[in-house]
């Protein structure tokens, strides 16, 4: 069971962390702790989605994401919302690509909706479709590996992202957008929200994370000094991308965690599609 929000999560210290490491006992608890974050969000995120979409309200728009702003009509067409409350990103127009802690598993799985082709969820030209399959990362237990596909019912008649099979593009200013909780504890928005963060190498997030990062399978994102902007619940599983060299969108990170949401010093944290593209592609030749 998930307690709720704000009881869920690891507390950040009062005082500045001590230049000790943990012992391995707080090592574990932090782990656990941050595991029931994982486990828990898609649920909280799920319950807040059902409960609390903002309504319209120009003149006190939210801070979208966190520290966001509304998206354009048409500026992100890949976006997905998937209605377990994640994200997710056109990798094909019959295939979404998400985080694996937001499905429960692979095989025939006709129990989620995508809603793509608006930013306003309600919209009546938003295009929802069904999926047919979910293909979880192959191995995924809670730590790293957080990818998965969804098969799509039909086709989605909208641009696709493309992922990066390099490292080329794992730095310098990235996109972020989602349909998440524009405050952390807060309510999942009506309208697709948008944020810039900067790179954040290992050795930074390590850290805010010590080992429970995994280096070569995840890439870090966020204003550490600051704090401010981020992801947060409800995002997961979107994408987080750049421009390439051609001037075109390429997807180089899946949300996937992080404690809290945009706090100082604990940046967010994005599984590393370079490292899993080829996984991804022939996993996706198989759906
Ligand atoms: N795990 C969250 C979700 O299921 C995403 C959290 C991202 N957190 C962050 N601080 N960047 O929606």
């Amino acid at each position: 069971m998930c307690a709720p929000d704000q009881d869920e999560q690891p507390r950040t210290p009062a005082s500045p962390p001590p230049s000790r490491p943990p012992t391995r006992k707080q090592a574990t608890l932090v782990k656990q702790l941050l595991r029931a974050v994982k486990r828990c969000s898609v649920i909280a995120a799920v319950a807040l989605a059902t409960l609390s979409l903002q309504p319209a309200n120009a003149s006190a728009a939210p801070a979208p994401v966190v520290g966001g702003t509304r998206a354009a009509q048409g500026e992100f067409p890949f976006m997905v919302r998937l209605s377990m409350g994640c994200g997710g990103a056109l990798y094909s127009q019959t295939i979404v690509l998400t985080a694996a802690h937001c499905v429960s598993g692979s095989g025939n799985n006709t129990s989620i909706t995508a809603t793509a082709g608006a930013v306003d969820l309600q919209s009546s030209s938003a295009v929802k479709v069904r999926s047919t399959k979910v293909l979880q990362a192959p191995g995924y237990n809670g730590v790293g590996k957080d990818w998965a596909l969804i098969k799509l019912a039909q086709p989605i008649n909208q641009p696709t992202l493309k992922i990066a099979s390099t490292t080329a593009y794992d730095s310098g200013t990235f996109t972020i957008a989602g349909w998440g909780a524009a405050t952390e504890g807060g309510g999942q928005q009506r309208y697709l929200l948008k944020a810039n963060v900067p790179f954040v190498s290992d050795a930074t997030c390590q850290q805010a994370y010590g080992s429970d990062l995994v280096p070569s399978q995840e890439i870090c994102a966020g204003y550490v000094s600051t704090g401010g902007v981020d992801t947060c619940q409800g995002d997961s599983g979107g994408p987080m991308f750049r421009k390439d060299n051609a001037g075109a969108w390429i997807q180089v990170g899946i949300v996937s965690w992080g404690e809290g949401c945009a706090r100082p010093g604990y940046p967010g944290v994005y599984t590393q599609v370079s490292t899993f593209a080829s996984a991804i592609a022939s996993a996706a030749s198989t759906l």
